[in-house]
């Protein structure tokens, strides 16, 4: 079995020397936006996306520092989505990565431009990577871009996860929620590795199947993980979901049969690598530890 413990530290590290690079420093104007941008980047996420575009390029032989932009970009574009989340117009909530909330900590009004800017430097990172051709940063940017906004990306899934506040909503609908507005930019971030190594049409296939069900199976533990776990835990408010009366996999199905539907998405996304042979045993152990996760 690949040391995945180890390979996500080494992925961790890494994004967070790009991060830390490309990030605005704390001491130049405008200070207060610049330390909120920081804030809520270096609060102590899992880095889960990073890995994973790491993980797609080790399977393809590309070393690491090719995608070192890129994983920090979707970091970028995962940060702002979460600031965003957060805010009073949206889950509203008070702690995430185990600190205050970025509107907490700092203001509504800066939370907001923090978002703002983190998204706008993720596009600027890829579109300053010298270390690829200019056909496939394009190609890079164009693909956050859709799975960022609407109507096939994370804005749209927010969307969707709001209005389906108080209602009830049938199995297409929350999967469509789910794969928007986490499983695309997951999606992405597998892919953005395949097509950064020039990867063929069905390498690139198998890629994406993989990392679709993957992206499900993250939102599906992720509203499991919000009734079974404690918010010390999670770093975040535990119990939310139930309390702003959204739609999640455990208020349409309940406990015992999301964990079900999570293990047979599980399953799908290592089916999916059948394409490939051992090399790709890091992906196998990135599914079964998301199927596993405890935060
Ligand atoms: C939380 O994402 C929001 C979802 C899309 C489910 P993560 O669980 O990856 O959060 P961090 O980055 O570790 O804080
Ligand atoms: C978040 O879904 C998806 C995002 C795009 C941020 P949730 O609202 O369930 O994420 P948490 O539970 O607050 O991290
Ligand atoms: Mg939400
Ligand atoms: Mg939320
Ligand atoms: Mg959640």
């Amino acid at each position: 079995m690949p040391d995945l413990t180890e390979f996500s530290k080494n992925a961790a590290r890494a994004v967070d020397a790009m991060l830390d690079e490309l990030l605005p420093k704390e001491n130049e104007e405008p200070k207060w936006l610049h330390s909120a941008m920081r804030w809520s980047t270096f609060a102590g996420g899992k880095r889960f996306r990073p890995t994973l575009v790491f993980a797609v390029a080790d399977l393809f032989d590309l070393p690491a520092e090719r995608v070192g932009r890129t994983a920090a970009a979707v970091e970028m574009v995962h940060t702002f989505s979460l600031i965003h989340d957060d805010l009073p117009a949206m889950d509203d909530d008070d702690l995430r990565r185990g600190k205050p909330t970025c509107h907490i900590k700092f203001d509504e009004a800066t939370a907001i431009l923090a978002g703002d800017a983190l998204l706008a430097l993720a596009f600027k990172a890829i579109a300053d990577d010298d270390g690829l051709g200019t056909d496939i940063r394009l190609k890079l940017i164009a693909e956050l871009a859709e799975a960022t906004g609407t109507p096939r990306g994370m804005v749209a899934g927010q969307q969707l996860d709001i209005l389906s506040e108080d209602k009830e909503i049938d199995a297409e609908e929350l999967e469509r929620i789910h794969i928007h507005k986490t499983g695309a930019l997951i999606k992405f971030s597998a892919r953005s590795a395949a097509l950064a190594a020039g990867a063929s049409v069905s390498d690139l296939a198998a890629i994406t199947e993989y990392a679709s069900k993957l992206g499900l199976l993250f939102q599906i533990t992720d509203d499991l993980l919000d009734v079974t776990q404690s918010t010390d835990v999670l770093g975040k408010t535990a119990g939310k979901d139930e309390e702003s009366r959204k739609s999640t996999y455990v208020s349409l199905y309940g406990i015992e049969h999301a964990k079900v539907l999570a293990a047979d998405t599980k399953e799908a996304a290592i089916v999916a690598l059948s394409h490939f042979d051992e090399r790709a045993e890091m992906l196998r152990a990135i599914a079964t530890a998301t199927l596993a996760r405890t935060a």
